[in-house]
């Protein structure tokens, strides 16, 4: 088209009038069911795509319940994966740092892999240096989970299963239910359910790497956050709460306003050197039950920006330390140190050992319901 190229402006609409036309037919709201792999049993995984109107797509395996894919648009509605992950379920039975997963039954550490509960002393896997971290070696993250696609107004998608009483050490069979919604809003939500029937521990998240500009685009030290806590609960050299409840004021941990992820991770701070960048839990700032903003994380040069939304007490922020390039993640792409961040709404880590931590126990006859949405939007 010569003669378009000489108007820019009347390029622009053409291009826009195209885009405009694909889109209407190719982003159909709704839900696409594929397969994601085998497991080694030979039992097929799916991998469910949902759409949005305004295109956004989201995509949920059964394999440990994950989300394995974000795409949402920039501030010029260019879209990008914003989540690290596989291509395929061949990734996840690899070396994989929990990337969508659901944790459970615990996540995060419990100290020493021990507590108690009504005068009988568990005992849970240790796999982080001395103590059990999310929900131990064959956590849920691990597990086939059934699928089922919701027909109701957003295209959803739930997800059970059933923990047999003893697995990974912790008592009762529990029922658990996982519902992910891809709202008009481009919000996802996730609603946690469950039940008991024995006295247990419960402590579920969502294990999301965001990057907000593209998984695999490189540090995140650039992106900004706001963490609406002010407070946290510092850790010792194992990463184990201490049991104090400490102010962020003065500290690398005050981010209740909007600040660059890098200003500070490299400070001369104890809590950051015991866990080579952030990785802590953060308490929240609740006026009352019900939903509140936990955090608002801006790349300020796509413009992407994510709201987390929740009904827990607490959000582990984590700044990818683990990561060293070594996991190959999408089209290959090595995921390399500081590559990513994720906010784990949560109970506080540990909590069974400390009683002044809010509660994680669930009791038969108790419903389990915690509430977290991730909603993205741009900002100029
Ligand atoms: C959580 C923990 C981290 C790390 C990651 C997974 O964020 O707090 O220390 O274990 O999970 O690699």
């Amino acid at each position: 088209m010569p003669h378009y190229s000489r108007c820019l402006l009347c390029g622009w609409l053409v291009s826009q009038f195209v885009a405009g036309a694909l889109g209407a037919a190719s982003l159909r709201a709704g839900i696409k069911r594929s397969v994601f792999g085998k497991m080694p049993d030979g039992e097929e995984i799916h991998l469910y795509t949902l759409t949005n109107p305004n295109g956004m797509q989201v995509g949920i395996t059964n394999y440990g319940a994950r989300i394995v894919s974000i795409v949402v648009p920039d501030r010029h509605g260019n879209m990008a994966d914003v989540v690290l992950g596989f291509d395929n379920l061949e990734g996840y039975l690899g070396k994989d740092p929990y990337f969508g997963a659901i944790v459970g039954r615990y996540g995060n550490r419990i100290a020493k892999g021990r507590f108690a509960l009504d005068g009988v002393d568990y005992t849970l896997p240790i796999n982080d240096g001395p103590n059990s971290l999310h929900g131990g070696t064959q956590g849920f993250d691990k597990k086939v989970w059934t699928a089922r696609e919701l027909s109701q107004v957003h295209p959803a998608v739930e997800l059970t299963y059933l923990s047999r009483d003893g697995e990974e050490g912790f008592p009762g069979d529990l029922r658990v239910q996982v519902v992910y919604t891809l709202e008009e809003s481009n919000a996802l939500r996730i609603d946690y359910r469950a039940t008991t029937d024995k006295d247990t521990v419960l402590n579920l998240t969502n294990h999301s790497y965001f990057n907000l500009a593209g998984e695999g685009s490189g540090s995140i030290l650039d992106q900004e956050i706001m963490i609406n806590a002010a407070s946290f609960t510092p850790i010792d050299a194992t990463m184990i709460p201490t049991g104090e409840i400490l102010s962020v004021a003065g500290t690398p941990f005050d981010f209740r306003h909007l600040t660059r992820i890098g200003a500070r991770i490299n400070d001369d701070d104890q809590q950051l050197k015991f866990a080579h960048g952030y990785d802590d839990n953060f308490v929240l700032n609740h006026r009352g039950p019900g939903l509140v903003l936990a955090s608002r994380a801006v790349d300020p040069h796509s413009g992407r920006v994510l709201e987390v939304f929740t009904t827990e007490p607490g959000v582990q922020f984590y700044t990818g330390n683990f990561l060293d390039g070594s996991v190959r993640g999408k089209g290959g792409k090595a995921y390399a140190y500081r590559s990513a961040f994720t906010l784990e709404t949560q109970h506080f880590p540990d909590s069974p050992n400390h009683p002044n931590f809010p509660s994680t126990e669930l009791k038969p006859g108790e419903t389990y319901h915690q509430t977290t949405v991730f909603k993205f939007s741009t900002a100029n």
